[in-house]
């Protein structure tokens, strides 16, 4: 069976874009192949040196990856810094990562610009790191976003690499995977492009309906089409998006069909966008509360989880040891 990887920093609630980018391909994949979700906290290392609360924040994210459906019978859900394998092949895959291809990616450009004051190796190292994460189990799919494109890049030449310099078909070169066309990128409501926690225009599982009512009520649109069948602006279609994933093919079409008549009316689109996201968060909504509320049940999942993910990293880093030279 082929092995399966992604993770999510726990940096914050789960929102609409981690649900549509990873989470939801992940659920379809966990039946069919050898599938490890783990909860990247070494990463949010990365930007924020002094988590406040780091165990309870991976409680969250663990009652959060249970309430979308996550089974942990079946697969493998962890925490990252409990399988202390991956710092080992993060350092031998550091040996061989340049300075020129770390600095040139566009996240670490990006976080540099935005941390002016913290751009710390972690940051830099940051494609190695989920590089390890994914190779230690010698995965082969990884169910991302569209943003994590580059990271993906760089994991495959990672992998490559090392193949190359000892001369193995040790890795294989794990591959995005999603079940549509491309990778999905779910944007923001606020015009920006992206869905994201450090952008601050995030749609939370966790939202009550007054919370997701008043979000979406707030989406930037324009002043409505004037031609009929023109081409929707991006702040169109980004909820246009939103109908797309959350409510059913009857609503889409119905504002579509307005949209291409130029009888649009946002205010009724909204309102009923905002019904059909409540709907789609409600049922996750109330299992995220039934779960965290039972600290002992995620604490003896994450480390249930833990004892597995560490046989299969444990049999990489032998192997990977062996490659190198070191003694057996
Ligand atoms: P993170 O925590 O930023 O996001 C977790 C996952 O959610 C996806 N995602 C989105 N997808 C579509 N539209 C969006 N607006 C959106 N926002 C977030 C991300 O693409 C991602 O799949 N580097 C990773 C964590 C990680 C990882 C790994 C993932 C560490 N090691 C190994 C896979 C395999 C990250 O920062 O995700």
């Amino acid at each position: 069976m082929e092995t399966v990887v992604s993770g999510i920093r726990p940096t914050g609630n789960l929102h609409l874009g981690n649900y549509f980018g990873a989470v939801k391909n992940f659920l379809q994949m966990q039946n069919d192949y050898n599938c490890s979700f783990f909860i990247a906290d070494w990463h949010s290392l990365t930007t924020t040196a002094k988590p406040e609360n780091i165990v309870q924040s991976a409680r969250t994210i663990l009652a959060e990856y249970l309430a979308c459906g996550l089974d942990p019978d079946i697969a493998t859900i962890y925490v990252q810094s409990d399988v202390k394998e991956v710092l080992e092949l993060y350092l031998y895959l550091n040996m061989n990562a340049y300075l020129g291809e770390l600095e040139r990616t566009t996240t670490f450009k990006e976080k540099a610009r935005q941390q002016p004051n913290n751009v710390n190796a972690g940051l830099l190292t940051y494609p190695t790191l989920m590089a390890a994460d994914i190779l230690i189990h010698k995965a082969v799919k990884v169910p991302v976003g569209k943003d994590q494109e580059q990271n993906m890049e760089m994991a495959r030449k990672f992998a490559r690499r090392f193949n190359h310099l000892y001369e193995v078909d040790f890795f294989p070169e794990p591959e995005s995977f999603y079940f549509g066309k491309e990778a999905i990128k779910i944007p923001g409501l606020d015009g920006s492009g992206k869905m994201g926690k450090s952008d601050g225009n995030c749609i939370y599982l966790m939202d009550d309906e007054k919370t997701i009512r008043q979000k979406v009520m707030k989406a930037v649109t324009d002043s409505g089409p004037t031609k009929a069948n023109s081409e929707k602006p991006e702040v169109i279609e980004n909820l246009f998006t939103f109908l797309d994933i959350v409510s059913d093919k009857e609503t889409y079409d119905f504002y579509n069909e307005q949209w291409n008549t130029c009888s649009i009316r946002y205010g009724d689109l909204k309102k009923q966008l905002a019904e059909d996201i409540n709907k789609f968060c409600a049922p996750i909504r109330e299992k995220i509360k039934e779960y965290s509320a039972n600290t002992e049940l995620l604490d003896k999942i994450a480390k249930q989880g833990a004892e597995k993910a560490q046989e299969s990293a444990s049999k990489t880093l032998k192997e990977v040891r062996q490659i190198i030279g070191f003694r057996p």
